[in-house]
């Protein structure tokens, strides 16, 4: 493990430092030890609120990508995540949605700024690395999830960058340590979704950039139920889905100030709340909001920064 990357560690549970000893780790205040794999620090201890339910997780993604056909990885695939509609004519909403949301993200947020400390949260195969490598960032990938095909273990075709096991609920990182802080479709795996936003907002510098892309919502209402949802729950993966409000709440509650909030895929709110989008500066939010209110389920994608 590089030694920069053991130099922002810390304990999940008391927040000290951590010591590295003949390749294992070890929390120089509580004494927990920790393992690692592949040069991957396993920082989700079994200690923590949730471990079992989260572990539990991993194993469901296994299987669920094993059962639909994509737990092999795929050179070709891979190589153009998340732009797999525009690179190889695929039609998918999901990947059509992940990629205009993290497009805005560069776009917007980021543009010509190069050297920044950037943390995923539910990073997966941290397809994301290259597009902050080739800004000279230094990318931080983390997630509960190790598996070489599906998980942070498969990070290593996109290159040499940080690759942490680490539960967004409890960031194994000092406060105020990055400068760009996403996760994209993972707030709702949040076993506390108040909890993962308030920790994401924990270890932003003041003036970050902190945002959740392309999350399920349901309109006000509806049932926190979604039959979407029913095969996922079957393999123990953690599934939740929270009105647009409760997104906002979590954000504004963890001292973030909401900047843009829009559909994942860039749609315009229609046709609920598209009235309200044509007001300069804050209508898109506004009609976003009332927009997801109405319908039955979609999803958003949340910009915020922590003040300065
Ligand atoms: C729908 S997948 C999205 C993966 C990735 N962001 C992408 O777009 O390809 C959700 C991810 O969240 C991860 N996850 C679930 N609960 C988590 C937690 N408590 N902390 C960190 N990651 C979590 C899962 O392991 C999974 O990789
Ligand atoms: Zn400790």
């Amino acid at each position: 493990m590089e030694t920069s990357l053991l130099e922002l560690l810390r304990c999940p549970l008391c927040h000290a430092r951590i010591d590295a000893e003949d390749g294992s780790l070890s929390c120089s205040g509580c004494g927990r030890g920790f393992g690692v794999e592949h040069g991957i620090p396993l920082m989700l201890h079994e200690d923590l609120p949730g471990a079992r339910e989260k572990l539990g997780e991993t194993g469901g993604w296994v299987e669920k990508a094993q059962a639909e056909g994509w737990y092999e990885p795929n050179d070709e695939v891979d190589a153009v995540l998340p732009f797999v509609n525009r690179a190889l004519g695929w039609n998918d909403l999901g990947w059509l949605a992940n990629g205009h949301s993290f497009q805005v993200l560069l776009d917007r947020y980021v543009g010509e700024q190069r050297g920044m400390r950037v943390l995923e949260v539910g990073a997966a195969k941290a397809w994301a690395a290259p597009y902050w490598l080739e800004r000279d960032c230094e990318f931080v990938a983390t997630d509960i999830l190790v598996d070489d095909k599906i998980g942070l273990g498969r990070g290593a075709f996109y290159g040499d960058f940080g690759r942490v096991q680490a539960d967004g609920e409890h960031l194994p990182f000092p406060d105020a340590s990055f400068d760009v802080v996403y996760c994209l479709a993972t707030l709702h795996h949040a076993l506390d979704l108040r909890q993962m936003v308030r920790e994401m907002s924990r270890v932003a510098r003041s003036g970050a950039i902190v945002a959740g892309l392309n999350e399920g919502t349901r309109g006000v209402g509806r049932s926190p139920e979604n039959p979407d949802q029913a095969a996922e729950k079957e393999v123990g993966i953690n599934e939740h889905v929270h009105t647009v409000w409760a997104y906002f709440d979590a954000f504004t509650r963890a001292g973030l100030r909401v900047r843009r909030l829009e559909r994942p895929d860039g749609w315009a709110p229609s046709p609920y709340g598209r009235m309200l989008s044509k007001i300069p500066k804050i209508g898109l939010s506004l009609g976003t909001m009332v927009h997801l209110s109405a319908v039955h389920y979609c999803g958003v994608s949340i910009y915020a920064r922590k003040p300065a």
